[in-house]
């Protein structure tokens, strides 16, 4: 684990966490060794700690969610905080209210923390300069995804004691992933090396200025790589088709069988939900090395470790 090879912070400094951004490499350890202690926490036979009683956190989810918004809510549950929830869909928002009525209403109700997670970048920022709640993005727009590049630095140090030059690739539509930018940003931190791989149309434009190595071409991202990132095909981010079709995508840039027995040590991630056979067959998905329902697991403790951070900081007082 990370305290072994870096430093690690011994208290946590920030009031919200809106993105891996504004943090550095001690800070994201002190999550990353908390999380080792909630995940112990996890396999006893009573999962549940009084940490965050009295605490009342709402879950804002202004996007579509499975896996995000139930892996918080057990988190949540298990720290025995108070929980509302809350999502777009049949709410006043599809009656035309502001965020900023919907945040002044959630603070009218003493909310003391807020998940979030909205199709526009900047919306946990602007929620942490408006309302008195301590606010976790959940997913900003393209922006950032910070609790996702967390939990896959987790899963991946149970696999590999150091990152430090460790490579991993990250393939497919990069420029509308929130989840590679936090990831980038997480890895490259703790000295990992990393490709991004896609077509020209799914790479942002200067994506070398992000530190990371480029390629369009797969064998080329692949070749000595220890892990691969494949990412969903963000269709509902797209406004015009970026790629000539599904089918050619998965020939191209799809991570196959014959990828894992070329390149025997390689694990293969992904944030989920995966389309099977588009950026990963099928197989892949099920495959021994695919370590995608680890990466599910650890989102637990992982934002077990987030909330009880930020609760002791706000105990501290600001
Ligand atoms: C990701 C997201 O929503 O950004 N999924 C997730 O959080 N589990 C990636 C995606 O939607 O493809």
């Amino acid at each position: 684990m990370p305290a072994t090879q870096q430093e690690t912070a011994t208290q946590w400094p920030h009031r919200h966490l809106l993105g891996l951004a504004g943090c550095n490499a001690a800070e994201v350890s002190l999550i990353l060794e908390t999380a080792k202690e909630f995940r112990a926490v996890l396999e006893r036979p009573i999962r549940r700690v009084p940490t965050l009683r009295g605490i009342t956190i709402c879950n804002l989810f202004f996007e579509p969610s499975t896996r995000t918004r139930l892996s918080f809510e057990l988190a949540e549950k298990r720290l025995s905080a108070d929980i509302v929830n809350f999502s777009s869909k049949g709410s006043s928002v599809s009656k035309g209210e502001s965020l900023l009525d919907t945040a002044r209403n959630i603070e009218a109700m003493k909310v003391d923390m807020v998940v979030v997670r909205h199709r526009s970048p900047g919306v946990p920022h602007f929620l942490g300069r408006s309302t008195r709640a301590q606010i976790i993005n959940a997913g900003d727009g393209q922006h950032e995804h910070p609790t996702q590049a967390l939990l896959d630095l987790f899963t991946l140090y149970e696999h590999h004691r150091d990152l430090r030059g460790l490579r991993i690739a990250i393939v497919g539509d990069i420029v509308h992933s929130r989840v590679a930018r936090s990831n980038i940003l997480g890895l490259r931190m703790l000295g990992a090396h990393v490709t991004v791989c896609g077509p020209p149309t799914l790479l942002p434009h200067r994506a070398d200025a992000l530190g990371v190595r480029v390629t369009h071409r797969l064998d080329e991202a692949l070749e000595g790589c220890d892990v691969v990132m494949a990412l969903r095909m963000q269709l509902e981010r797209q406004n015009l088709s970026l790629i000539p079709s599904i089918r050619e995508y998965h020939a191209l840039y799809g991570i196959r069988p014959d990828h894992l027995r070329r390149n025997v040590d390689m694990l293969v991630m992904h944030p989920g939900p995966v389309n099977r056979g588009v950026e990963l067959a099928s197989e892949v998905v099920d495959h021994e090395r695919s370590i995608i329902l680890d990466q599910v697991t650890n989102g637990v403790a992982v934002r077990m470790a987030v909330l009880y951070l930020l609760a002791t900081a706000e105990q501290r007082g600001w």
